[in-house]
């Protein structure tokens, strides 16, 4: 019989390892609580629309990347490939808006994109992920990054980089696109085929190309953040200063423009050399027109995703110290017919009184028990046998 694996992209997360996850998770929730961020979880699937709505249909994320599936109802379904656009469904699907304002949310949860599996890249992964919505106030800018900043720290992770870049906001951005355009024009069969299209409907993609000859054609091009307008401009010299005033170093990275359309003014990328080609650990933005797309009311939002694989792969390079496993307190040995009832009871009672145990249930040799408990690195071990019944006594090892 064919034997059966785990798909491509994916892989599972053994009790060893889950130590870590488990790990990483108390954390998350740790900084949430510490920064005024509650916990929301949205549905794995959602309709199609919502992300090619949200995301942008020019995007690698949509046109290429998406497991969209048709359900018996003759829907299209999609397998969430990032968190933001189901938040936003959500909080308008519940109206928390209209609650106090800034709303402040976060999630952890797994996406799924059909790319090429390589090393920090995969078709499931896990993110974690914060959005804030109803402030356009670069304070919170500030706010969201130093959450992953010392999310991060926390974490143990040295050495990171974080970058910041403003792309404008709409009106801005379609001076931008024009000058590109005018630029790029002549270049057209220097371009792929993917970025042909884009420069007709989205030509601002074309910088994040990962192709050597649209990089190359693109070398020379405008800089967007030579173009912002005054507003984006402010916004932006602002959001440098609250950076500084919180002791965060940065730098402006103009080439950053995020592959998800829904970015306006200020975008930031965390990287790490420890990681390779895939090297951003933490990658968010302000999305100040998303909530209105998507049909609510115009409210600005931020928040960030952070790849939960790709933060322990930089632990794991950078050999930070992780929690050990918590091993079992008491294994309970037993022989015979009335000890292994006996230690049933007992361990269910150890249990009740939340003392972790647990006790050999295959009558196994003393000898294999004991081993067995050596095994599972049990703290402390207990032998009943009929004396033990007899006497009420017992002695631990
Ligand atoms: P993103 O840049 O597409 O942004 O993903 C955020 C992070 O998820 C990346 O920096 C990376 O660490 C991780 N990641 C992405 N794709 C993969 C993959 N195939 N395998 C492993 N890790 C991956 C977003 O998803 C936005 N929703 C972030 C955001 C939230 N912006 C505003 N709010």
């Amino acid at each position: 019989m064919e034997k059966l694996q785990a798909i491509k992209g994916t892989y599972d997360i053994l009790p060893e390892d889950a130590v870590l996850w488990q790990y990483i998770e108390q954390n998350i929730r740790e900084i949430c609580e510490l920064y005024g961020y509650g916990e929301i979880r949205m549905p794995v699937f959602e309709n199609t629309a919502l992300f090619a709505r949200g995301v942008g249909d020019t995007t690698d994320v949509v046109q290429k990347e998406m497991y969209t599936f048709t359900d018996k109802g003759n829907r299209s379904i999609t397998l969430r490939p990032e968190g933001t656009s189901g938040v936003v469904r959500s909080v308008l699907e519940h109206s928390l808006l209209s609650g106090a304002l800034p709303l402040k949310m976060y999630y952890n949860i797994t996406c799924y994109r059909n790319e090429k599996p390589q090393a920090g890249r995969y078709r499931e992964f896990r993110q974690f992920g914060v959005e804030a919505f109803g402030s356009s106030d670069n304070a919170l800018d500030a706010e969201i990054i130093s959450l992953a900043v010392s999310f991060l720290k926390r974490m143990g992770l040295k050495g990171l980089k974080v970058n910041i870049n403003s792309i404008g906001c709409p009106k801005c951005r379609a001076e931008y696109n024009k000058a590109l355009k005018e630029y790029l024009g002549g270049k057209l069969n220097e371009l792929c085929p993917t970025c042909n299209t884009r420069f007709e409907k989205n030509p601002m993609r074309i910088i994040d190309c990962k192709e050597e000859k649209c990089k190359a054609a693109a070398a020379g091009a405008p800089r967007l953040l030579d173009m912002v307008c005054d507003e984006c401009r402010e916004h932006f010299e602002g959001l440098k200063k609250n950076l500084e005033i919180m002791g965060i170093d940065y730098q402006v990275d103009s080439n950053i423009v995020r592959g998800l359309d829904y970015y306006t003014k200020t975008v930031f990328e965390i990287t790490s050399d420890d990681l390779g080609a895939q090297s951003t650990v933490c990658g968010g933005g302000r999305y100040d027109g998303l909530v209105e797309q998507l049909g609510g009311s115009p409210t600005p939002g931020i928040g960030f995703g952070l790849g939960i694989e790709r933060l322990i792969l930089c632990m794991k390079a950078q050999n930070v110290d992780i929690p050990s496993k918590k091993t079992q307190k008491i294994f309970v040995c037993n022989m015979g017919d009335n000890a292994k009832t006996f230690a049933m009871k007992l361990t269910d009672d150890l249990r009740k009184l939340g003392i972790s145990a647990s006790c050999d249930n295959m009558k196994k040799s003393l000898k294999a028990q004991m081993k067995y408990a050596d095994k599972i690195k049990s703290e402390y071990t207990v032998i009943i046998g009929d004396n033990e019944i007899e006497t009420g006594e017992c002695s631990i090892k």
